[in-house]
Protein backbone atom coordinates (compact mmCIF):
# COMPACT_ATOMS: atom_id res chain seq x y z
CA UNK A 1 0.00 0.00 0.00
CA UNK A 2 1.04 3.71 -1.09
CA UNK A 3 1.84 6.05 1.96
CA UNK A 4 1.41 9.03 0.01
CA UNK A 5 -1.37 10.23 -2.67
CA UNK A 6 0.49 12.98 -4.89
CA UNK A 7 -1.64 15.76 -7.01
CA UNK A 8 -0.71 14.57 -10.40
CA UNK A 9 -3.36 16.58 -11.89
CA UNK A 10 -5.23 19.98 -11.14
CA UNK A 11 -7.46 22.62 -12.57
CA UNK A 12 -10.28 25.01 -12.06
CA UNK A 13 -12.99 26.41 -13.56
CA UNK A 14 -15.16 29.94 -12.81
CA UNK A 15 -17.75 30.84 -14.75
CA UNK A 16 -17.48 33.84 -17.49
CA UNK A 17 -20.15 36.15 -16.18
CA UNK A 18 -18.51 38.61 -14.06
CA UNK A 19 -20.43 40.68 -10.89
CA UNK A 20 -18.44 44.08 -10.00
CA UNK A 21 -19.32 45.80 -6.60
CA UNK A 22 -20.32 48.15 -9.16
CA UNK A 23 -23.05 45.66 -9.94
CA UNK A 24 -24.42 45.25 -6.34
CA UNK A 25 -24.53 49.09 -5.35
CA UNK A 26 -27.24 49.31 -7.84
CA UNK A 27 -28.68 46.19 -6.47
CA UNK A 28 -29.03 46.84 -2.57
CA UNK A 29 -27.73 49.13 -0.15
CA UNK A 30 -23.83 48.88 -0.33
CA UNK A 31 -21.14 50.68 -1.86
CA UNK A 32 -18.09 49.23 -2.87
CA UNK A 33 -15.27 51.08 -0.92
CA UNK A 34 -17.81 49.17 2.54
CA UNK A 35 -17.02 45.91 0.19
CA UNK A 36 -13.39 46.29 -0.43
CA UNK A 37 -12.55 47.66 2.80
CA UNK A 38 -14.69 45.45 5.18
CA UNK A 39 -13.71 41.97 3.02
CA UNK A 40 -11.27 42.54 0.04
CA UNK A 41 -13.80 41.35 -2.69
CA UNK A 42 -13.64 43.95 -5.74
CA UNK A 43 -15.68 41.34 -8.06
CA UNK A 44 -17.02 37.19 -8.34
CA UNK A 45 -17.91 35.19 -10.63
CA UNK A 46 -22.06 34.04 -11.06
CA UNK A 47 -23.36 30.72 -13.05
CA UNK A 48 -25.45 31.97 -16.23
CA UNK A 49 -28.52 29.83 -17.76
CA UNK A 50 -27.59 25.89 -18.50
CA UNK A 51 -24.75 26.13 -15.79
CA UNK A 52 -25.07 24.37 -12.79
CA UNK A 53 -22.42 22.69 -10.08
CA UNK A 54 -22.16 19.69 -12.29
CA UNK A 55 -21.02 21.61 -15.44
CA UNK A 56 -19.04 23.56 -13.48
CA UNK A 57 -17.42 21.06 -11.34
CA UNK A 58 -16.97 18.92 -15.05
CA UNK A 59 -15.05 21.53 -16.44
CA UNK A 60 -12.72 21.40 -13.60
CA UNK A 61 -12.60 18.12 -13.67
CA UNK A 62 -11.66 17.90 -17.08
CA UNK A 63 -8.74 20.49 -16.65
CA UNK A 64 -7.48 18.48 -13.66
CA UNK A 65 -7.48 15.55 -15.56
CA UNK A 66 -5.62 17.04 -19.05
CA UNK A 67 -3.09 18.14 -16.49
CA UNK A 68 -2.34 14.52 -15.21
CA UNK A 69 -2.30 13.14 -18.89
CA UNK A 70 -5.51 10.77 -17.79
CA UNK A 71 -8.52 9.60 -19.45
CA UNK A 72 -11.33 9.65 -17.48
CA UNK A 73 -11.47 5.69 -17.99
CA UNK A 74 -8.17 5.65 -15.97
CA UNK A 75 -10.56 7.01 -12.76
CA UNK A 76 -11.83 5.30 -10.13
CA UNK A 77 -13.56 7.28 -7.78
CA UNK A 78 -15.35 10.62 -8.73
CA UNK A 79 -15.54 12.75 -4.59
CA UNK A 80 -17.40 16.06 -5.09
CA UNK A 81 -17.16 18.61 -2.01
CA UNK A 82 -19.85 20.34 -1.99
CA UNK A 83 -23.12 21.97 -0.19
CA UNK A 84 -24.33 23.72 -3.06
CA UNK A 85 -25.18 20.33 -5.06
CA UNK A 86 -27.56 20.50 -8.62
CA UNK A 87 -30.42 18.22 -6.62
CA UNK A 88 -30.60 17.13 -2.96
CA UNK A 89 -30.75 13.47 -4.75
CA UNK A 90 -28.94 11.55 -6.29
CA UNK A 91 -25.56 12.65 -5.80
CA UNK A 92 -24.05 15.58 -8.08
CA UNK A 93 -20.91 13.54 -8.29
CA UNK A 94 -22.66 10.99 -10.27
CA UNK A 95 -23.95 13.35 -12.75
CA UNK A 96 -20.35 14.05 -13.03
CA UNK A 97 -19.12 10.85 -13.21
CA UNK A 98 -21.50 10.49 -16.76
CA UNK A 99 -20.33 13.71 -17.98
CA UNK A 100 -16.57 13.05 -18.09
CA UNK A 101 -17.70 9.39 -19.30
CA UNK A 102 -15.69 7.60 -15.92
CA UNK A 103 -17.86 4.56 -16.36
CA UNK A 104 -15.37 2.47 -13.59
CA UNK A 105 -15.46 4.81 -11.12
CA UNK A 106 -17.44 5.14 -7.42
CA UNK A 107 -18.93 8.25 -7.62
CA UNK A 108 -20.13 10.11 -4.13
CA UNK A 109 -20.79 13.96 -2.77
CA UNK A 110 -19.31 15.33 0.63
CA UNK A 111 -20.75 17.86 2.58
CA UNK A 112 -18.17 20.40 4.98
CA UNK A 113 -19.36 23.74 3.66
CA UNK A 114 -16.05 26.07 2.49
CA UNK A 115 -13.28 23.34 4.40
CA UNK A 116 -15.06 21.10 2.37
CA UNK A 117 -11.78 20.62 0.18
CA UNK A 118 -9.40 20.16 2.68
CA UNK A 119 -12.14 17.47 4.30
CA UNK A 120 -12.26 15.67 1.28
CA UNK A 121 -8.20 15.68 0.35
CA UNK A 122 -8.23 13.42 4.13
CA UNK A 123 -11.07 11.58 2.30
CA UNK A 124 -9.45 10.58 -0.91
CA UNK A 125 -5.96 10.80 0.81
CA UNK A 126 -7.49 7.69 3.38
CA UNK A 127 -9.09 5.96 0.15
CA UNK A 128 -5.77 5.85 -1.72
CA UNK A 129 -3.23 5.05 1.56
CA UNK A 130 -5.65 2.02 2.46
CA UNK A 131 -5.73 0.59 -1.15
CA UNK A 132 -9.32 1.27 -2.04
CA UNK A 133 -8.75 3.75 -4.25
CA UNK A 134 -5.98 3.83 -7.09
CA UNK A 135 -6.92 7.69 -9.20
CA UNK A 136 -9.33 9.68 -7.52
CA UNK A 137 -10.58 12.95 -9.18
CA UNK A 138 -11.07 15.05 -5.86
CA UNK A 139 -13.59 18.14 -7.35
CA UNK A 140 -14.73 20.98 -4.69
CA UNK A 141 -17.41 23.44 -6.13
CA UNK A 142 -20.32 25.23 -5.14
CA UNK A 143 -22.69 27.61 -6.52
CA UNK A 144 -23.34 29.87 -3.43
CA UNK A 145 -25.41 32.55 -5.38
CA UNK A 146 -28.70 30.05 -6.20
CA UNK A 147 -28.64 30.03 -2.62
CA UNK A 148 -28.32 33.35 -1.56
CA UNK A 149 -31.36 36.20 -1.13
CA UNK A 150 -30.17 38.87 -3.80
CA UNK A 151 -31.93 41.79 -1.68
CA UNK A 152 -29.65 40.74 1.49
CA UNK A 153 -26.96 42.64 1.60
CA UNK A 154 -25.55 40.89 4.23
CA UNK A 155 -24.77 37.83 2.47
CA UNK A 156 -25.25 38.37 -1.62
CA UNK A 157 -22.09 40.51 -1.48
CA UNK A 158 -19.83 37.77 -0.04
CA UNK A 159 -20.02 34.81 -2.38
CA UNK A 160 -19.08 33.80 -6.00
CA UNK A 161 -19.19 30.38 -8.13
CA UNK A 162 -16.48 28.37 -9.07
CA UNK A 163 -14.89 24.77 -8.95
CA UNK A 164 -11.32 23.55 -8.06
CA UNK A 165 -10.37 19.81 -8.96
CA UNK A 166 -7.25 17.37 -8.13
CA UNK A 167 -6.52 14.04 -9.51
CA UNK A 168 -4.53 12.28 -6.55
CA UNK A 169 -2.69 9.29 -7.33
CA UNK A 170 -0.22 6.64 -4.76
CA UNK A 171 3.39 7.68 -4.43
CA UNK A 172 6.13 5.95 -2.28
CA UNK A 173 7.62 9.31 -1.68
CA UNK A 174 6.38 12.64 0.37
CA UNK A 175 4.31 13.91 -1.81
CA UNK A 176 0.44 15.55 -1.35
CA UNK A 177 -1.26 15.08 1.94
CA UNK A 178 1.44 15.40 4.89
CA UNK A 179 -0.31 16.22 7.80
CA UNK A 180 -4.19 17.15 8.41
CA UNK A 181 -6.72 18.33 11.24
CA UNK A 182 -10.15 18.65 11.36
CA UNK A 183 -12.67 19.54 13.31
CA UNK A 184 -16.48 20.84 13.89
CA UNK A 185 -18.82 22.81 16.19
CA UNK A 186 -22.13 21.29 15.71
CA UNK A 187 -23.87 23.19 18.24
CA UNK A 188 -22.84 26.05 16.02
CA UNK A 189 -24.81 25.12 13.21
CA UNK A 190 -27.45 27.69 13.61
CA UNK A 191 -24.64 30.79 12.72
CA UNK A 192 -24.86 29.85 9.04
CA UNK A 193 -27.99 27.51 7.28
CA UNK A 194 -30.40 27.16 4.67
CA UNK A 195 -33.45 26.31 6.47
CA UNK A 196 -35.97 25.48 4.18
CA UNK A 197 -35.64 22.38 1.26
CA UNK A 198 -34.59 19.66 3.83
CA UNK A 199 -36.44 16.72 6.03
CA UNK A 200 -36.65 19.15 8.83
CA UNK A 201 -38.07 21.91 6.82
CA UNK A 202 -39.49 21.00 3.62
CA UNK A 203 -39.74 23.63 1.17
CA UNK A 204 -43.43 25.24 1.19
CA UNK A 205 -45.42 28.44 -1.06
CA UNK A 206 -45.19 29.44 2.55
CA UNK A 207 -41.73 29.13 3.22
CA UNK A 208 -40.43 30.41 0.24
CA UNK A 209 -42.07 33.34 0.58
CA UNK A 210 -40.35 33.91 3.63
CA UNK A 211 -37.26 33.19 1.75
CA UNK A 212 -36.11 30.45 4.16
CA UNK A 213 -34.58 29.08 1.12
CA UNK A 214 -31.87 31.24 1.37
CA UNK A 215 -28.64 31.40 3.14
CA UNK A 216 -28.70 33.30 6.41
CA UNK A 217 -25.19 34.51 8.41
CA UNK A 218 -24.14 35.61 11.70
CA UNK A 219 -21.11 37.23 9.99
CA UNK A 220 -19.38 38.57 13.43
CA UNK A 221 -19.49 35.58 14.96
CA UNK A 222 -18.51 33.28 12.44
CA UNK A 223 -15.57 35.93 12.03
CA UNK A 224 -14.28 35.38 15.32
CA UNK A 225 -14.80 31.43 14.97
CA UNK A 226 -13.34 31.43 11.49
CA UNK A 227 -9.46 33.25 12.88
CA UNK A 228 -9.35 31.11 16.30
CA UNK A 229 -9.91 27.94 14.41
CA UNK A 230 -7.88 28.18 11.44
CA UNK A 231 -4.99 29.43 13.37
CA UNK A 232 -5.15 26.53 16.11
CA UNK A 233 -5.79 24.14 13.64
CA UNK A 234 -3.40 25.29 11.47
CA UNK A 235 -0.41 25.33 14.45
CA UNK A 236 -1.44 21.77 15.18
CA UNK A 237 -1.01 20.54 11.32
CA UNK A 238 2.29 21.96 11.26
CA UNK A 239 3.27 20.09 14.80
CA UNK A 240 2.04 16.74 13.09
CA UNK A 241 4.20 17.46 9.90
CA UNK A 242 7.19 18.36 12.09
CA UNK A 243 7.36 21.63 10.22
CA UNK A 244 7.92 24.98 11.58
CA UNK A 245 5.90 27.81 10.01
CA UNK A 246 9.16 29.27 8.23
CA UNK A 247 9.59 26.15 6.13
CA UNK A 248 5.84 26.43 5.33
CA UNK A 249 6.61 28.24 1.42
CA UNK A 250 2.91 29.14 1.20
CA UNK A 251 -0.05 29.22 3.16
CA UNK A 252 -3.23 29.47 0.93
CA UNK A 253 -6.17 29.79 3.55
CA UNK A 254 -9.99 29.63 2.36
CA UNK A 255 -10.95 33.14 0.47
CA UNK A 256 -13.62 34.63 2.74
CA UNK A 257 -12.70 37.58 4.14
CA UNK A 258 -9.22 39.05 3.94
CA UNK A 259 -9.22 40.58 7.38
CA UNK A 260 -10.32 37.08 8.27
CA UNK A 261 -6.48 35.96 6.13
CA UNK A 262 -4.63 38.71 7.45
CA UNK A 263 -6.23 38.21 11.44
CA UNK A 264 -5.15 34.53 10.81
CA UNK A 265 -1.88 34.90 9.56
CA UNK A 266 -0.94 37.28 12.47
CA UNK A 267 -1.47 34.83 14.87
CA UNK A 268 0.67 32.02 12.92
CA UNK A 269 3.27 35.03 12.57
CA UNK A 270 3.40 34.04 9.28
CA UNK A 271 4.34 37.46 6.94
CA UNK A 272 1.28 38.33 3.71
CA UNK A 273 3.95 37.85 1.56
CA UNK A 274 3.90 33.81 2.04
CA UNK A 275 -0.49 34.23 2.23
CA UNK A 276 -1.94 33.44 -1.48
CA UNK A 277 -5.06 35.97 -1.34
CA UNK A 278 -7.21 35.69 -4.54
CA UNK A 279 -10.89 36.67 -3.19
CA UNK A 280 -10.53 40.13 -4.62
CA UNK A 281 -11.67 38.86 -7.84
CA UNK A 282 -13.62 35.42 -6.65
CA UNK A 283 -15.21 36.33 -3.88
CA UNK A 284 -16.24 33.51 -1.22
CA UNK A 285 -16.19 30.11 -3.83
CA UNK A 286 -16.73 28.41 -0.40
CA UNK A 287 -15.84 24.28 -1.14
CA UNK A 288 -14.04 26.26 -4.04
CA UNK A 289 -11.75 28.48 -2.35
CA UNK A 290 -8.64 26.35 -1.90
CA UNK A 291 -8.30 24.42 -4.97
CA UNK A 292 -9.15 28.10 -6.97
CA UNK A 293 -6.22 29.54 -4.69
CA UNK A 294 -3.81 26.43 -5.01
CA UNK A 295 -4.00 26.31 -8.43
CA UNK A 296 -3.58 30.20 -9.42
CA UNK A 297 -0.32 29.64 -6.66
CA UNK A 298 0.89 27.08 -8.52
CA UNK A 299 0.57 28.75 -11.87
CA UNK A 300 2.08 31.88 -10.82
CA UNK A 301 5.37 29.70 -9.59
CA UNK A 302 4.19 30.69 -5.73
CA UNK A 303 4.41 27.13 -5.00
CA UNK A 304 7.00 24.55 -6.71
CA UNK A 305 7.67 21.14 -6.59
CA UNK A 306 9.14 19.73 -3.21
CA UNK A 307 7.64 22.72 -1.37
CA UNK A 308 5.49 22.65 1.55
CA UNK A 309 2.00 24.71 1.75
CA UNK A 310 -0.26 25.23 4.50
CA UNK A 311 -3.91 25.17 3.25
CA UNK A 312 -6.51 26.19 6.05
CA UNK A 313 -10.31 27.14 5.88
CA UNK A 314 -13.50 27.37 7.89
CA UNK A 315 -16.75 27.32 7.06
CA UNK A 316 -20.65 26.07 8.05
CA UNK A 317 -21.37 23.47 10.38
CA UNK A 318 -19.02 24.58 11.82
CA UNK A 319 -16.05 23.11 10.42
CA UNK A 320 -12.30 24.18 10.31
CA UNK A 321 -9.58 21.68 8.60
CA UNK A 322 -5.76 22.64 8.62
CA UNK A 323 -3.69 20.69 6.21
CA UNK A 324 0.29 20.67 5.14
CA UNK A 325 0.51 19.48 1.46
CA UNK A 326 3.83 18.71 -0.23
CA UNK A 327 3.86 19.79 -3.64
CA UNK A 328 5.02 17.87 -6.91
N1 LIG B 1 -23.05 47.04 2.65
C1 LIG B 1 -23.13 48.02 3.55
N2 LIG B 1 -23.35 47.80 4.85
C2 LIG B 1 -23.47 46.52 5.25
C3 LIG B 1 -23.40 45.45 4.35
C4 LIG B 1 -23.17 45.75 3.00
N3 LIG B 1 -23.08 44.79 2.07
N4 LIG B 1 -23.54 44.29 5.04
C5 LIG B 1 -23.70 44.62 6.33
N5 LIG B 1 -23.67 45.97 6.46
C6 LIG B 1 -23.81 46.77 7.68
C7 LIG B 1 -24.51 46.02 8.78
O1 LIG B 1 -25.90 46.13 8.65
C8 LIG B 1 -23.98 46.72 10.01
O2 LIG B 1 -24.72 47.91 10.19
P1 LIG B 1 -25.14 48.37 11.68
O3 LIG B 1 -23.84 48.56 12.43
O4 LIG B 1 -25.91 49.62 11.43
O5 LIG B 1 -25.95 47.24 12.23
C9 LIG B 1 -22.56 47.13 9.62
O6 LIG B 1 -22.52 47.04 8.19
C10 LIG B 1 -21.48 46.23 10.23
O7 LIG B 1 -21.90 44.88 10.07
P2 LIG B 1 -21.02 43.69 10.63
O8 LIG B 1 -21.77 42.42 10.42
O9 LIG B 1 -20.54 43.99 12.00
O10 LIG B 1 -19.75 43.76 9.66
P3 LIG B 1 -18.44 42.95 9.74
O11 LIG B 1 -17.30 43.88 9.86
O12 LIG B 1 -18.52 41.80 10.72
O13 LIG B 1 -18.39 42.31 8.26
C11 LIG B 1 -18.81 40.21 7.19
C12 LIG B 1 -19.42 41.45 7.85
C13 LIG B 1 -18.08 40.68 5.95
C14 LIG B 1 -19.92 39.25 6.82
C15 LIG B 1 -17.80 39.53 8.15
O14 LIG B 1 -18.36 39.41 9.42
C16 LIG B 1 -17.36 38.15 7.67
O15 LIG B 1 -16.67 38.02 6.70
N6 LIG B 1 -17.72 37.08 8.44
C17 LIG B 1 -17.29 35.70 8.16
C18 LIG B 1 -18.00 35.12 6.97
C19 LIG B 1 -17.53 33.67 6.80
O16 LIG B 1 -16.36 33.40 6.85
N7 LIG B 1 -18.48 32.75 6.64
C20 LIG B 1 -18.17 31.34 6.70
C21 LIG B 1 -17.72 30.80 5.44
S1 LIG B 1 -18.97 30.66 4.25
C22 LIG B 1 -19.43 28.98 4.12
O17 LIG B 1 -19.24 28.21 4.98
C23 LIG B 1 -20.07 28.55 2.87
Amino acid sequence: MAKYAAITGWGMAVPERTLTNADLERMVATSDEWIQTRTGIRERRIIGPGESTSSLATAAGKAALNRAGLDASAIDHVILATCTPDRPFPATACTIQAALGARRAAAFDIVAACSGFVYGLNVATSLIRSGAARTVLFIACDVFTHFINWNDRNTCVLFGDGAGAVVLQPSDEPAGLISCVLGAAGEQEDLMAVDAGGTRLPATAELLEQGRQYVYMNGREIFKHAVREMAESSLEALRLASLTREEVALVVPHQANLRIIEATAKRLEIPMDRVFVNLDRYGNTSAASVPIALVEAVEQGRLRAGEYALLTAFGGGLTWASAVIRWG
